[in-house]
């Protein structure tokens, strides 16, 4: 069994979308072990998405992931990362396959939804970076 980090974006939150983005997570198989709803500082998503901060859209990025409430979770199951990256569905909503979380509510490339870690290395870190250990109860 695996675990993955997992964030309800924005987007989601400010529509009430929160249920049903977790109804879609369940209905895969994927227990939620940890969740939270929280305010993400400037410098919280600037840690988060450091990885991009030579990409264009990285201005544009933060604001968004500070425009409003998050819900960031921890996910467990079989091959965790791959499966919720497959419930995800594409980056860009226009490539999603029908019946994923970005099909289904994402609004554009960037108001996306969701997000997923996309290895064990950076599920690890991306984990650690919102929650402690005595907060995830498999
Ligand atoms: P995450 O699970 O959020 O990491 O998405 P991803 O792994 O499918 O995509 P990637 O890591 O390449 O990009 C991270 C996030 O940056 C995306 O989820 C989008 O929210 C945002 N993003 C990526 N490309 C663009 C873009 O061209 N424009 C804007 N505004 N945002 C983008
Ligand atoms: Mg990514």
């Amino acid at each position: 069994t695996e675990r993955t980090f997992s964030i309800i974006k924005p987007d989601a939150t400010k529509r009430n979308l929160t249920g049903a983005v977790n109804a879609v997570i369940e209905e895969a198989g994927l227990r939620i072990v940890a969740q939270k709803r929280i305010q993400m500082t400037r410098a919280q998503a600037e840690t988060f998405y450091a990885v991009h901060s030579e990409r264009p859209f990285f201005g544009e990025l933060v604001e968004f992931m500070t425009s409003g409430p998050v819900v960031v979770q921890v996910l467990e199951g079989e091959n965790a990362i791959a499966k919720y990256r497959e419930v995800m569905g594409a980056t860009n909503p226009a490539n999603a396959a029908e019946g994923t979380i970005r099909k289904k509510f994402a609004l554009s490339v960037g108001e996306n939804t969701v997000h997923g870690s996309d290895a064990p290395e950076t599920a690890a870190v991306e984990i650690a970076q919102f929650f402690a250990g005595n907060e995830i109860v498999g």
